[in-house]
């Protein structure tokens, strides 16, 4: 009997997930399987009543159920519970213990493609301040980066945000405006909104027109694959990061709660940008 995983979100039929675990098991020549359990939203009850039947060794969340599944849980770790939100799932001793691993996969991410990036030397603009935004606030701050500047079309929303701050980060809430003037003095500039996704691919949350040569400008979309703040980033001589990556290393970092092994995750990247350029 190998490992069992899964996904449960709705919609998740056309989720990547399985694709993704199946490449970590086949890594450790491990036997398992990795299910979707799309579940709407008047049976998700029902759902995780079934699971804890089953012998599940842990399972993903995804939308709508990230902060849903929080009372269903024994536990939840301590980032989890300050972001608000669960996304991986250890079955352990028969208890449900809750984790995000997505804000942690998004600086994993970073740090696989720009391994020279010093975090605790970096300037961050985040743009956006939605669930995708917290995570990564928090995983940039408790990394020690210096100053996490949050742009967001409601500022009450980026306010939010501030509570998530670990000590030694300096964060301030501007206009997307003005985060558009001020670009210079940033490193690293983190999009995070829904804005440029496809269908709505010519839509562009920001100008880069000031943006520092050599900055990295990551986009956390990844359909299109390159958005259009990414041709404009690369058209300007800084440097890019998909959303893909994040992805993937939200997926090893859940692949190591539930199983203890590390992945190689980076060539399963490279073969996963193959498929949709
Ligand atoms: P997620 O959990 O995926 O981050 P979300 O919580 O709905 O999704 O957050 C969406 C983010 O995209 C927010 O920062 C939102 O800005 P507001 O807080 O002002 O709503 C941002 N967003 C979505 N559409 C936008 C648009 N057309 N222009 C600017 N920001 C937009």
């Amino acid at each position: 009997m190998g490992y069992l995983f899964g996904l449960v979100g709705y919609p998740a039929k056309h989720s990547k997930s399985p694709w993704i675990h199946e490449h970590f098991l086949h890594q450790h020549s491990q036997q398992g399987a990795y299910r979707i359990f799309e579940t709407s939203p008047e049976l998700l009850r029902d759902q995780l009543h079934a699971l804890k039947l089953v012998e599940v060794d842990g399972f993903n969340v995804t939308v709508p159920y990230k902060e849903e599944i929080i009372p269903y849980l024994d536990e939840v770790d301590e980032y989890a519970s300050s972001v608000g939100a669960v996304n991986t799932v250890h079955v352990k001793d028969g208890k449900w213990i809750g984790y995000n691993t997505d804000g942690r996969g998004y600086v994993r991410s970073l740090l696989e493609q720009y391994p020279d990036t010093k975090l605790n030397e970096t300037r961050v603009l985040l743009l956006g301040a939605g669930g995708a935004a917290r995570g990564i606030y928090r995983a940039l701050s408790e990394v020690g980066c210096p100053v996490i500047d949050i742009a967001n079309r409601t500022a009450s929303r980026g306010e939010a945000l501030l509570s998530l701050r670990c000590e030694g980060t300096h964060s301030s809430v501007l206009s997307l405006a003005e985060a558009e003037n001020e670009l210079s003095t940033y490193d690293l500039i983190v999009q995070t909104t829904s804005v440029g996704m496809s269908p709505n691919e010519d839509n562009q949350i920001i100008s880069l027109r000031n943006v520092r040569d050599r900055a990295i400008v990551s986009d956390i979309v990844y359909k299109p694959f390159e958005t259009s703040l990414l041709i404009e980033a690369s058209s300007k001589g800084a440097r890019v990061l998909h959303g893909h990556g994040m992805l993937i290393y939200q997926a090893a970092l859940a692949f190591e709660q539930w199983t203890g092994m590390s992945v190689e995750a980076d060539h399963i990247l490279t073969k996963f940008e193959q498929q949709l350029k």
